[in-house]
């Protein structure tokens, strides 16, 4: 079966031992469309976007670019376009924020100070602290630092984990403003969030992920309107 999509997944498991954290999902995520995957603590989010990323095992079938992904090493789908943005963020703090920079071209080292020049002019503030060691920037430029790491792979496919986790309300709103940025820079978005309201916003499609089960999608404006999803998510 060909189909258009960059990212496709079908009937995904996740299992940890013998719980089963992702119940068969299936979705998929457009060439320049923004996806957000929103839900509730332990719904599956980050188990979703881990087992595309090949970081833990899954059933079911994913492809990327309608090529079926089989491997079990995430960085051979890094070598594929596709760089999933972690919770928690994963930067070395012992390292300068160039150096970390540099850790995300390891895949791709074709281009380095173009694309570096590309990451700076997303992150300027990472260009002027670019000497700086990870491990003293504060929440929201470390969450840029990430973002920018997985830029360095050259990625068409980013997968992000609640970027915008523990920042106040205005790098929030610069956060997402970087993700539509990126987004019009050609880059396809999966964005799983916690901040329903600014994710579903943001998002062209948007699903609800409960208790490892896909039970509504539509498109983000459609997702902010429904009664459920009001009442549940956005305390109205
Ligand atoms: N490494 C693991 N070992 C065992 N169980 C796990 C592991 N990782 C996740 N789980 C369980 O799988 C379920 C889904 O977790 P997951 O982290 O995917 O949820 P989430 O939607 O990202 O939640 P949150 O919003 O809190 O980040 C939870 O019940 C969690 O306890
Ligand atoms: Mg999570």
């Amino acid at each position: 079966m060909t189909s258009s999509a960059a990212l496709e997944v079908d009937q995904l498991e996740v299992c940890y031992g013998g719980i089963q954290a992702v119940r068969g999902i299936s979705f998929s995520v457009n060439p320049g469309e923004i996806v957000a995957m929103i839900g509730a603590n332990g719904a599956g989010k980050s188990s979703t976007l881990r087992a595309i990323a090949g970081a833990v095992p899954h059933a079911g079938v994913i492809r990327i670019d309608n090529q079926v992904i089989r491997t079990t090493h995430p960085e051979e789908i890094v070598r594929k376009g596709l760089s999933l943005v972690p919770e928690g963020r994963g930067i070395f703090a012992n390292l300068s924020i160039e150096e970390n920079l540099r850790l995300g071209a390891w895949t791709n080292r074709s281009n380095y100070d173009m694309n570096l020049s590309k990451v700076f002019g997303l992150f300027p503030r990472l260009k002027e602290r670019r000497n700086q060691m990870a491990g003293t920037l504060s929440g929201g430029e470390q969450q840029m630092l990430a973002m920018g790491r997985a830029l360095m792979s050259r990625s068409e496919i980013l997968l992000l984990d609640e970027p915008s986790m523990g920042l106040a309300p205005k790098l929030v709103r610069e956060i997402f403003a970087i993700l539509r940025d990126i987004n019009q820079a050609g880059v396809t978005l999966l964005v799983v969030e916690q901040n329903a309201v600014m994710a579903l916003r943001l998002a062209h499609r948007a699903c609800l992920l409960e208790l490892g089960a896909i039970t509504l999608s539509g498109t983000g404006t459609e997702l902010l309107e429904n009664p459920k999803i009001r009442s549940a998510y956005l305390g109205h």
